[in-house]
């Protein structure tokens, strides 16, 4: 393909979040693997500072250094430029820099400002779920101002309702980072602590003894589901250490689960999906109570971990999509999507 008729994409990683490394190394394998035929690929980085900047590529992993660029320009400077916002967590994959690029009038890869909102919300994603009577882990939430006003309330009022142990999780965050397995009245209070150190909302959990069952979802009004995988975490449970560096934990796919419990996740999956207005791509986790109640949706999230080893590629690889059509075809749907968007975008009524 002549370099004129490959389309521009913008790549967009690192991030103000704790999880900026994790972009980073993601971002590197992405660019690696995709088709350097059919795209004019800019790496630009976000530093921890909130800086855009114009990166190199780097093997492994990515580094957000290098000279300043001015993103809006760089994404209007073709009318045909998708942005692949490669960065988990808070001002990455809740809406945020989906408003950027919604301002800015070009397609982007994954769930849209709503969608990616409501997902990364924790205490918003579950409101949105009970209404849509999907089942999951017992929950509650309580604001910072509600903790401090009254610590030893809300610590009692998590252990009459929930139990203990019981899962103390930030309401925006990702990667396990500011979430504790809490054991004790003490360990609530500790654990409330640390998760209002980074949001003002703490969700609280039954702790669920249960299998972690993940999903790749592919698509927009009318997604495809993938086989279900399971992690087997490493440490008690899938915590930060365990999920990028000690390397204990493990998956397996497909999982090993009966027939009936891998399809009926796959349908709620897809259900859930669509109700909470996703597109593009998403991976549904479950935590899957053997001999209970079965199926507890966990979360959604709207930018998983990308890498080669990550489980949403390896999941798709495993159903026959390899990587880097993988890429082609999240690039295609943010063109779909953006091309009914943009019909709607009507400025004058006449
Ligand atoms: N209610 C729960 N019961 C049992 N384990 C849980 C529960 N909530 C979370 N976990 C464990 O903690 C991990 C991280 O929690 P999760 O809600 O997925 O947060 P994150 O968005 O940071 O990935 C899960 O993968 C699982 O191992
Ligand atoms: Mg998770």
């Amino acid at each position: 393909m002549p370099k004129s008729e490959k389309t521009p994409l913008v790549i967009i990683f690192g991030g103000q979040s704790p999880e900026h490394e994790i972009s980073c190394i993601t971002a590197a394998y992405i660019y690696a693997n995709l088709d350097k035929e059919a795209y004019e690929t800019h790496l630009v980085g976000i530093t921890k500072q909130g800086a855009f900047v114009s990166a190199e590529p780097q093997p492994e992993k990515l580094s957000a250094e290098g000279p300043a660029v001015d993103l809006l320009s760089l994404l209007q400077s073709s009318g045909e430029t998708v942005a692949f916002p490669v960065l988990h967590g808070p001002l990455g994959e809740d809406g945020t820099i989906q408003g950027l690029f919604d301002i800015a009038g070009v397609a982007y890869v994954g769930a849209g400002v709503l969608g990616s909102a409501v997902a990364m919300d924790k205490r918003v994603c579950k409101l949105f779920l009970d209404h849509y009577g999907i089942a999951q882990a017992k929950w509650t939430s309580f604001t910072e101002t509600e903790f401090d006003s009254s610590p030893q309330d809300v610590v009692q009022a998590c252990v009459s309702e929930l139990g203990l142990p019981c899962f103390v999780k930030p309401a925006n965050m990702g990667s396990s980072i500011g979430i504790s397995k809490a054991k004790t009245e003490d360990e609530v209070l500790e654990a409330l602590k640390l998760a209002f150190k980074y949001d003002p909302v703490a969700v609280v959990e039954e702790a669920i003894v249960g299998r972690e069952i993940e999903f790749a979802v592919l698509g927009n009004e009318d997604p495809k589901v993938s086989t279900g995988g399971e992690i087997l975490p490493g440490a008690e449970f899938y915590d930060y250490n365990d999920k990028y560096f000690d390397g204990k934990s493990s998956s397996v796919i497909p999982a090993d689960i009966p027939g009936e419990a891998m399809a009926e996740m796959q349908q709620i999956a897809a259900q859930a999906y669509k109700g909470l207005g996703l597109s593009g791509l998403s991976r549904a986790d479950f935590l899957y109570e053997e001999n209970g109640r079965g199926a507890l949706l966990n979360e959604f999230n709207t930018m998983p971990g990308f890498t080669p080893i990550s489980m949403y590629p390896k999941l798709w690889e495993h159903d026959g999509i390899a990587y880097a059509a993988l890429i082609d075809e999240l690039v295609a749907l943010a063109q779909a999507r953006f091309a009914k968007v943009s019909a709607k975008r009507i400025t004058d009524v006449s």
